[in-house]
């Protein structure tokens, strides 16, 4: 087991977070209270952090996928998963995005709480990938929404979140070129930045 920084709650359910795996915040719970997961379906969690997203899915999905670039993410979801007694149901990998599937699973719904921050400096930590996005903020969000499409199938849907520090109107439009219909559902006001929840359905 990772070491243990803390243990957060989730209505009925409780979450392990280890040390060097990103702590749910206002980012996750705007995205877990928009789950609108439907019984047997199939769900991607891309950057699955402690794994509370995938976790919540498991409940109703009939599989999810959960992933993440830093492996302490993934061995801290894999506990939480165990503990929750969904582990049966998701399977965990560890790697860049769409990276370490080595087939084209597709999905009902994709899962991204993204990282957002414009970084000028690499990544020095492993729980720096919580929040790097690059120079521009949106490197990862943008190879995000290149490869996607390609793992839902139609009338499959994208719930993601995103901040208005890395232009949340890039994304929309990105999305719509790229033959999603997407609309912000869901947000949260801060005094410095805006998260929005943007779902997608593609079409
Ligand atoms: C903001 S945290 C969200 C964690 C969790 N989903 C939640 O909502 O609490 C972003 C997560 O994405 C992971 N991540 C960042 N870049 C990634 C990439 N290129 N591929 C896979 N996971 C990535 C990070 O390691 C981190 O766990």
């Amino acid at each position: 087991m990772g070491e243990l920084v803390k243990e957060i709650f989730y209505g009925s359910l409780s979450f392990y977070v280890f040390r060097g795996v990103y702590e749910p915040a206002e980012d996750t719970f705007l995205l877990a209270r928009n789950l609108d997961v439907q019984e047997g379906e199939r769900v991607m969690d891309v950057g699955t952090g402690c794994g509370i997203l995938a976790i919540l899915s498991a409940f109703k999905a009939s599989w999810v996928l959960a992933t993440d670039i830093n492996p302490l993410a993934v061995r801290c979801a894999r506990a939480n998963a165990k503990r929750n007694g969904v582990l049966g149901k998701i399977d965990f990998l560890c790697g860049d995005l769409f990276g370490p599937l080595n087939r084209k699973p597709m999905f009902d719904l994709v899962l991204f709480n993204a990282p957002y921050l414009p970084m000028e400096e690499e990544p020095k930590e492993l729980i720096d990938y919580a929040w790097h996005g690059g120079r521009s903020g949106r490197e990862t969000i943008n190879r995000f929404l290149s490869e996607v499409f390609d793992y839902l199938k139609y009338g499959g849907r994208i719930l993601m979140v995103q901040s208005s520090l890395s232009n949340i109107e890039e994304t929309l439009l990105a999305l719509e070129r790229k033959g999603f219909r997407a609309e912000i559902t869901d947000e949260e006001r801060f005094f410095f930045e805006r998260i929005a929840l943007i779902k997608a359905i593609k079409s």
